[in-house]
């Protein structure tokens, strides 16, 4: 299960999750999960990365704005379904967890100090002054 301090990105869009959507996933993994499938069967595989049951649907995505993505099994064998939730192949992976922004733990306090007011900077968070 990812660090809520994992991305310090994420964890500031996080306060989207207060609303009734978001707009970002939580990333479950940065790499995929394999998974040995059985042909015909169908999987529900989690979008929203909130699941406790990674990378399947638990049903912890209501109210994120995010729904489960049906995979359907042509074939038994391994499948590599996305762990970051940012694939642009759905619910199996296309690389794109090498291209996430590096987690916040691997950054000083200053440089997450330095990617919060950046993101502060380019995001309408909705912030009114008080
Ligand atoms: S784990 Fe998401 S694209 Fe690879």
């Amino acid at each position: 299960m990812q660090n809520p301090s994992d991305n310090i990105r994420l964890a500031v869009r996080g306060r989207k999750n207060i609303l009734p959507s978001m707009s970002e996933p939580i990333i479950a993994q940065r790499s995929p999960y394999a998974v040995n499938v059985e042909a015909g069967k169908t999987y529900a595989w989690c979008a929203c990365g909130h699941s406790q049951n990674q990378p399947f649907c638990d049903g912890a995505h209501k109210g994120t704005g995010f729904a489960p993505k049906l995979f359907k099994a042509e074939q038994s064998g391994p499948v590599y379904f996305c762990g970051c939730k940012h694939s642009q192949a759905g619910a199996t992976c296309d690389g794109s967890h090498k291209t996430l922004p590096p987690p916040a733990s691997s950054l000083s306090a200053e440089e997450q100090m330095q990617r919060f007011e950046k993101d502060l900077k380019e995001n309408d968070w909705g912030h009114q002054p008080c």
